[in-house]
């Protein structure tokens, strides 16, 4: 079975071709990361009007590359949301053209099911499972006792993992997104600010991250306020160590009470060389931990052809051309 993959939910364009939710074909990224550097963020409105000039060279970039031709689809499968309206329209709109067109089925696809099923591309997901999703906008602990079947266990209650990594990238002048810098220079520092390390007492397994970002905020506004340096290395060995902590603990406190062994990791955060060292680390030995490789944690549209895939065997009911971009959207069981 053949699935196009369409993702553009936030400053990536993406078409991807996937055989039977496994072997990736193609899978064509066109990232605006360096349009948007300059502005410390991305901006909605740049973003969506790239994504129009981009969308149809990436779908001809992907049947290039993947050699199949339009007709060979058995499936559309396209972001329906969350994530920045403008840009899911893009996608979307493009998605059902082509399924209008060659008279293919559609589905729209929840962007987390996405990051999720990154995972199956080159691991076998195992049941039942913890996820661990950790995005730029999200931080959540997902039960799954099978396919497509979501329970959120655990959310975090202000700012998102990926969205507190981007901030103390800026407060320390390092440029954006800032995961990647922040995670690189961690490794040339050690934990010498020691930075509280939030639990919340209340049982839950909820996150919360504001307190650590404005703890880093206000160390180096009174740093600076005192004429010292902030060692940048050591700010983010710190900051990381402090994030991994709490993420990898809670995560196998959870596994442990539950008696789950196997554990995927998913979203932009899992990237994180420090994430996936402490879980290898801290996990005992006979626990399954899954990471996708680099090029599938980031947004792609791989990801969505793979949960449309599993979607799709799970609950077969397709779209019609009324199907609509969602900014925010429900993660739902099938
Ligand atoms: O999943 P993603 O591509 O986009 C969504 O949010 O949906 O995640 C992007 C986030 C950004 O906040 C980026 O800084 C973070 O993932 N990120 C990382 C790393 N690589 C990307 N954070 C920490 N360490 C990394 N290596």
């Amino acid at each position: 079975m053949l699935v196009l993959g369409v993702e553009s939910s936030c400053d990536e364009t993406s078409v991807a071709i996937v055989k039977d939710g496994k072997e990736v074909l193609a899978n064509v990224i066109n990232s605006q990361i360096k349009i948007h550097e300059r502005f410390g963020g991305v901006v909605p409105e740049i973003a969506s009007r790239h994504h129009v000039y981009q969308i149809t060279l990436v779908f001809q970039e992907a049947f290039r590359v993947a050699g199949v031709k339009p007709e060979d689809i058995d499936l559309v499968a396209v972001t329906q949301g969350p994530g920045l309206i403008g840009s899911l329209l893009v996608g979307l709109n493009a998605a059902k053209t082509f399924a209008m067109m060659y008279n293919k089925p559609i589905i729209g696809v929840h962007h987390l099911a996405g990051h999720i099923y990154a995972n199956a591309i080159e691991h076998e997901m195992k049941f039942p499972l913890i996820a661990l999703l950790v995005s730029g906008g999200n931080t959540e602990l997902i039960y799954m006792k099978d396919h497509f079947q979501f329970e959120i266990v655990g959310e975090t209650l202000d700012d998102a993992v990926g969205e507190a990594y981007d901030k103390v990238a800026r407060v320390v002048g390092l440029p954006y997104p800032g995961g990647p810098h922040v995670d690189r220079l961690a490794h040339l520092g050690c934990d010498s600010y020691h930075l509280p390390r939030v639990y919340l007492d209340d049982g839950s397994y909820n996150f919360s991250f504001s307190g650590l970002k404005s703890a880093v905020i206000n160390l180096v506004h009174n740093l600076h306020q005192r004429n010292q340096d902030v060692n940048v290395n050591d700010l983010c060995a710190s900051f990381q160590d402090s994030v991994t902590e709490v993420l990898v603990r809670k995560t196998l406190q959870l596994a442990k009470k539950d008696n789950i062994k196997n554990i995927i990791v998913a979203g932009g955060v899992s990237a994180n060389k420090g994430l996936k060292e402490r879980f290898l680390k801290e996990a005992p030995q006979d626990y399954n931990i899954c990471i996708p490789s680099i090029k599938y944690c980031t947004d792609n549209a791989a990801m969505i052809a793979v949960a449309g895939y599993y979607q799709f065997k799970k609950d077969p009911t397709v779209a019609d051309l009324t199907l609509n971009a969602c900014a925010s959207l429900e993660l739902q069981s099938k």
